[in-house]
């Protein structure tokens, strides 16, 4: 199974993503792919009734640790889930680095979902200056760690690798070599085993389009792709999923 995950991230409100979520849903999901759309909270509904009657899943892009009560502008994981949601991003960096989500937010955010049966998918990723700073693996060792640790069902948990300077808007635009996505995706598949994960789910994201995503895809432990700026254009949607009509 290969993935395929759109993150429309705050870019189209209610109106737009209608009528994208009506784009996708002329879009045939190939055998073998699932399809995950994360719109905005508010469009949700609307997304989901666009896409019902397709294999079109959703995932929230964001859910809250708490499960109810008084908690100004938050949405619990559970609230999702009764939604039609399936998955969940989890400590996305946008989360992190703008928004203040800490590791033991991420760490709550992951058991609330689990809790409920959504998929958790862990946002990991190192910054610009850790790279310069040669604390890649320094970074993303912390915050699997963090979030993983003697965690019940860890192996339930998927992970995506999005270092934070490859993402459009907070980062440069300028997507990973392939050959480092290689090289880290199978140290994470070595580093999980530790919190009971043998076979991890791992997705890449960061300036993922239609023009090199084979690069990504073809590559042995990548399992999908996040993608935010492309998934707005259903053209490259269309162009990505060919392409994994074919692995
Ligand atoms: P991008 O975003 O494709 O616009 O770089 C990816 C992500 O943040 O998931």
């Amino acid at each position: 199974m290969k993935y395929f995950i759109a993150n429309w991230k705050m870019y189209v409100g209610l109106e737009k993503s209608r009528a994208l979520a009506m784009q996708y849903a002329g879009l045939v999901l190939p055998q073998d792919v699932t399809g995950v759309i994360c719109p905005t909270t508010l469009s949700f509904t609307e997304v989901s009734r666009a896409v019902a009657g397709t294999n079109w899943q959703l995932g929230a892009q964001n859910v809250s640790w708490t499960p109810e009560g008084a908690y100004t502008g938050a949405v619990s994981a559970e609230f999702f889930r009764e939604a039609g949601a399936r998955y969940t991003l989890v400590g996305h960096s946008e989360r992190r680095y703008i928004f203040g989500e800490t590791d033991h937010d991420v760490r709550k955010k992951i058991m609330a979902a689990l809790s409920v049966g959504l998929t958790p998918i862990l946002c990991v990723g190192e910054t610009a200056d850790d790279l310069a700073s040669g604390k890649r693996q320094y970074r993303l060792k912390k915050q699997l760690m963090l979030a993983l640790e003697d965690l019940p069902n860890a192996d339930r948990v998927f992970i995506a690798y999005e270092p934070v300077w490859a993402i459009h808007g907070i980062g440069s635009g300028i997507a990973c070599l392939p050959a480092d996505v290689a090289d880290i995706h199978n140290w994470i598949k070595e580093e999980v085993k530790q919190y009971g994960i043998s076979e991890p789910t791992i997705f890449y994201g960061g300036s993922v389009n239609a023009g090199n995503c084979a690069a990504y895809l073809t590559l042995p432990n990548v399992h999908g792709v996040v993608t935010g700026t492309a998934s707005l254009h259903p053209a490259e949607v269309k162009s990505i999923l060919s392409f994994l009509a074919t692995c």
